[in-house]
């Protein structure tokens, strides 16, 4: 490796531009501020490398939400460390929620990583990195830049509109942080109290995004039906939901996450009556037992949960639900998990993310003891995801023969196909080789359910009778 040429490079004009590799770990709002890092660069000059051996500037996106997500950064922090002693000009930089959570240990273990980036100080990670290109490769190791804490939004910043991965679709940041106590959840330290965005900010967002070709908007938030609570009492979900059903151009408006606590009446009814909202709503329950849901403070009953999804069906029967489920959560009988397989098998979910308990220092449940042996939670694991699997196979089969409406995302996999969504967010296949197709809503029937994703045949464009 010629480290002599790459320290030339930052100075020299005649050089190539240089290159970062940015990888993200996590949640939807993890890549979306990866596209906001993107932006940045790109302003800044700087181009996508190939791989590391390219890159003068790697970026971790990082997750700190179970440990698994956290080993796989270590790991390759490990391997890092290595490149950087081949290229000492190399920036390397942790951004994201392991950036807030480890900043000491990183920057007290980690002479290698130059840049500590907490989840709401990226705004200007264009000048951090820059700094550091700057100063060459002949510093002490360990004088890099160290940038954590909350309020200083990477929102603050107008967002580059077009530095998106789809054309179509978007992701839309309306809330950062989250102010819910919930036991063993890492996300509210490392992204700090709820801040919303005005209604008028986050339409001019939408607005300048469909001037540039967007259709299908997901707005973002740890608890999305929270949204606006910080901002006074007129400001919700519901209301910005009505402002954002008012721009021609907008076809599919979707939100995640939702917290069954704020599914409010007038929520319902923004649902109900609002046909460009997508038609699946993601509302966690966790756990089907009381005791549990007690322990981890999601401040609701089971009974509550299906209260409020039997208010929710009786106005918007056609809105799907997905979950999210922890299993092996400390002192979790076999009697609170056979609780949370009933309330499975009765609310039957379009789809679920099972988890495996992973306590997180620092959080209430940490003190906890986590007693339930791990071959118990892998398990209680299987046996969840394969009922889920039972439900999103019987549903996928209630739409064969049906004509869906799908917004063509590109090839899939299978040569010769394309691969869409439907307003529920299912996944379609179907045969045709014209990717001028992507961006498109193309009605398609459907043939075929397969396990996660449904296979169909596109219709002529003008195939009007859509509907499941
Ligand atoms: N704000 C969202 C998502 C939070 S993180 C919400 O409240 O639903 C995404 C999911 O990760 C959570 O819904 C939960 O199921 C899971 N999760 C969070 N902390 C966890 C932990 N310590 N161990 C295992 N799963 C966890
Ligand atoms: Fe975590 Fe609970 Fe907030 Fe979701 S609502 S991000 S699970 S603390
Ligand atoms: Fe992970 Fe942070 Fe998102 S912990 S789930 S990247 S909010």
């Amino acid at each position: 490796m010629d480290v002599s040429s790459d320290a030339a490079n930052i100075r020299d004009p005649m050089s190539r531009a240089p290159r970062y590799l940015l990888t993200s770990y996590g949640c939807q709002m993890n890549k979306l501020d990866s596209e906001l890092v993107e932006s940045r660069l790109t302003a800044a000059g700087y181009e996508r490398a190939e791989g590391e051996s390219d890159a003068d500037v790697v970026l971790l996106n990082t997750c700190s939400v179970r440990q698994h997500a956290e080993d796989r950064v270590w790991s390759r922090l490990g391997v890092l460390r290595q490149l950087k002693r081949e290229k000492p000009g190399l920036v390397v930089g942790v951004l994201g929620c392991m950036a807030e959570e480890h900043q000491r240990y990183i920057r007290a273990r980690m002479p290698h990583v130059d840049l500590v980036v907490g989840p709401s100080a990226f705004g200007d990670i264009d000048e951090k990195v820059e700094t550091l290109r700057a100063r060459g490769s002949d510093e002490e190791p360990g004088d890099g830049v160290v940038a954590v804490g909350h309020g200083v939004s990477g929102d603050t910043i107008r967002r580059d509109v077009r530095v998106r991965p789809h054309r179509s679709q978007a992701y839309v940041n309306v809330m950062r942080g989250c102010n819910m106590p919930c036991s063993y959840c890492i996300v509210p330290a490392t992204r700090g109290q709820e801040i919303s965005r005005p209604i008028a900010d986050i339409v001019e967002e939408v607005e300048r995004l469909c001037d540039d070709g967007v259709s299908e908007v997901t707005l973002l938030g740890q608890t999305v039906n929270a949204y606006g609570r910080d901002l006074g009492r007129d400001v919700t979900l519901a209301r910005l939901l009505r402002a954002l059903h008012e721009i021609p151009a907008l076809r599919r408006i979707a939100f995640i996450t939702s917290h069954p606590n704020f599914l409010s009446a007038e929520l319902i009814d923004a649902l109900a009556e609002l046909p460009r909202v997508s038609r699946y709503l993601h509302l966690p329950a966790q756990s089907g037992s009381n005791a549990v849901l007690k322990a981890m403070r999601r401040g609701y009953t089971a009974e509550r949960y299906r209260t409020r999804v039997e208010q929710l069906r009786a106005r918007a029967p056609d809105i799907e639900l997905h979950s999210d489920w922890i299993v092996g959560y400390p002192g979790e009988t076999d009697e609170d998990f056979a609780a949370t397989v009933a309330l499975m098998e009765e609310i039957r979910f379009a789809q679920s993310y099972v988890f495996k308990y992973s306590p997180r220092p620092g959080t209430l449940a940490a003190d906890v003891v986590d007693d339930v042996p791990d071959a118990v939670k892998a398990e209680r694991n299987r046996i969840l995801n394969e009922v889920q699997e039972r439900h999103t196979v019987a549903r996928n089969q209630e739409f064969v023969g049906c004509v869906q409406e799908i917004l063509v995302e590109g090839p899939s996999k299978v040569a010769g196909r394309l691969t869409g969504r439907t307003v529920h967010h299912r996944i379609v296949h179907f045969d045709s080789t014209d990717e001028r197709l992507a961006g498109r809503y193309v009605p398609v029937r459907i043939l075929e359910a397969l396990g996660h994703s449904l296979l169909g045949e596109q219709l002529a464009e003008d195939h009007a009778e859509v509907g499941a």
